[in-house]
């Protein structure tokens, strides 16, 4: 069995029982955090043969930034809860594995914490209604170093969850969320977050940091194009793990009509949801995805290993990849193309 297999129940060990569920749950009924994983199954392979395939590296970049491999940490809430060090450990892990690391807003540690462990790493920021809160956050995260900012765009409400009895909102204690927020100036109605967002949201952050902005939650192809319009560097293709509106499209279906959007433009494809596997990640970057993110398995490898064990889902993940690579007759991440990919129904290409 493969250790990442290994993850989930084994953090069940650790976590109390209302947080284990919170990191797995998915919305309402949990039909998109139900199938994500095997939809990204559902591809087949169209490899190529007789390609040297002696020297392969799965090393890239994203934004810029080199990474070992096209494997990067999705920003998540709750890492206090994982981890007595919280973000800081995410990070320590990520930067072990020469990852990049995205950093909740919804945060337990301060971004200035977060920037001293070296890491590279972006900071998620959901845009509330007061916009001056908004403001400070990003102010602190770019003195912190944050590389990019992630705007999520899938949360005009928070999607339901239908939790019943002791949730992880009775556990949470100060702390543990929100570390950088003004204490105590702000009320439930400044946090709400902004449901009158437009493009223009995309100018205004990089207008205010300076930072490329990447936007989180895009499953469309006409959505992904006003973003890059707009002057997106990235868009992630993400349905927020299944925890927004159930039902929303399979990541590993919305990919290749978003990635045909954006090409030829400079805008940067990334995904996330459901990726397990070095072939649920070879088969993204086939379809036009410069790199993915891992949500609950980073929360799960931190719970059980702490950052050693966040570098090592990374490096197996990024193995596991470099094997595909190999496989699929491809020595670098840049040589992978959709013809590579087809859909297990054998329909003609
Ligand atoms: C416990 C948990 C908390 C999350 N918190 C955030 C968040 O604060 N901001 C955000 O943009 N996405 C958040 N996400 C969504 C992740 O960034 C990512 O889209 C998703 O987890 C990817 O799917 P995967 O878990 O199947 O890899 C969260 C996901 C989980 C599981």
């Amino acid at each position: 069995m493969r250790w990442i297999d290994t993850l989930e129940a084994a953090a069940a060990d650790k976590l109390p029982e209302p947080v284990h569920r919170y990191f797995r749950q998915g919305a309402a009924g949990g039909v998109s955090a139900g199938e994500a994983v095997e939809s990204w199954s559902a591809y087949r392979f169209r490899p190529r043969v007789l390609n040297d395939v002696s020297a392969v590296s799965a090393a890239t970049t994203v934004l810029g930034t080199p990474v070992d491999g096209p494997v990067l940490v999705a920003p998540s809430t709750m890492h206090r809860m994982a981890d007595p060090d919280g973000e800081v450990a995410m990070a320590n892990g990520v930067a072990a594995a020469h990852s990049i690391v995205g950093i909740s807003s919804n945060a337990g540690t301060t971004f200035a914490d977060v920037g001293a462990t070296g890491a590279p790493w972006w900071l998620q920021i959901y845009i509330v209604r007061n916009r001056s809160i908004t403001e400070r956050m990003l102010d602190a995260a770019v003195a912190g170093g944050s590389r990019a900012v992630v705007l999520t765009v899938d949360t005009p409400v928070v999607g339901r969850k239908e939790d019943t009895g002791e949730t992880v909102w009775d556990l949470v204690r100060p702390g543990q969320l929100l570390a950088n927020l003004p204490d105590g100036e702000w009320t439930d109605d400044d946090l709400a977050k902004a449901d009158d967002l437009g493009p223009d949201a995309i100018g205004w952050l990089a207008e205010r940091t300076g930072l490329p902005v990447v936007v989180k939650g895009v499953l469309r192809g006409d959505d992904a194009k006003r973003c890059a319009d707009a002057g997106a560097a990235g868009v992630i293709v993400s349905n927020h793990g299944g925890r927004q509106l159930d039902g929303s499209v399979a990541t590993a279906q919305a990919l290749p009509e978003v990635a045909e959007a954006l090409a030829g433009t400079r805008t940067e494809v990334y995904v996330d949801g459901g990726i397990r596997r070095g072939e649920h990640i070879l088969a993204a970057l086939s379809l036009g995805a410069r790199a993915v993110f891992v949500g609950r398995p980073a929360l799960w490898a931190l719970t059980v290993g702490g950052a050693a064990g966040v570098t090592r889902l990374l490096a197996d993940l990024g193995a596991e990849f470099e094997h595909c690579l190999r496989l699929v007759g491809c020595p670098r991440p840049d040589d992978l193309t959709p013809d590579l990919v087809t859909t297990r129904s054998m329909d003609p290409l």
